[in-house]
């Protein structure tokens, strides 16, 4: 199984970071997992203007496949202006809207404090929703003064819920693979 990670941030790392963790604690959990991380801050996704996909260039191209092409996925943003942020959202715009289906989309949320952690549930979940995705019932939200200044999670909640949300994802995606 392949599981993609996606971090929606283009100014910070403590996005990626969350991410890349919750890729590492799944690598663990099944050491025969593919894993592939979609840093947004390096690619140049394009705005969504309404053409087919052939006519954007090839990042979009490629982001855009490697989310279609992922068994499931973690995907992960900051919290801008009490919601989502807008290269997250516009990537979605990019995509069919049975992009998810009988994938596992698993949530991770950063923030300035804890004020916003609902952004989760009332904005990133409902679009996964839509999008037909599973959502597990971990998630993972981490604040800015759970990190330290090499940007390492400082929190031993938030590792704990990392790794169970790795951990649940796996078991229900697998769950999906044999009902297919
Ligand atoms: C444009 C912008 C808007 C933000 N708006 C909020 C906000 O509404 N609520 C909040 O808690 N944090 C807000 N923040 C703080 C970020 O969510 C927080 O610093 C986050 O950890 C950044 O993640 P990153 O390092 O992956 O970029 C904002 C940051 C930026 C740059």
């Amino acid at each position: 199984m392949k599981l993609v990670g996606i971090s929606g941030a283009l100014i910070g790392r403590k996005t990626s970071k969350v991410v890349h963790e919750v890729l590492q604690a799944a690598k663990t959990f099944d050491p025969d997992l593919q894993t592939e991380l979609l840093d947004l801050s390096e690619f140049e996704v394009e705005f969504v203007k309404g053409t087919p996909l052939s006519y954007y260039n090839d990042d979009t191209n490629k982001v855009v496949s490697a989310i279609l092409s992922a068994d499931f996925l973690v995907i992960g943003t900051p919290v801008y202006q009490a919601s989502i942020t807008g290269v997250l959202k516009n990537l979605f715009d990019h995509l069919p809207i049975d992009a998810f289906k009988s994938k596992v989309t698993g949530m991770v949320v950063t923030g300035g404090t804890d004020k916003h952690y609902l952004v989760m549930d009332y904005q990133l979940k409902p679009i996964l929703s839509y999008l037909k995705g599973v959502i597990p019932v971990g998630n993972v939200f981490v604040q800015n003064e759970q990190f330290d200044e090499d940007n390492e999670i400082k929190d031993a909640d938030v590792n704990s819920r990392i790794q169970k949300l790795a951990e649940e994802m796996i078991l229900l995606q697998r769950g999906i693979q044999q009902l297919k």
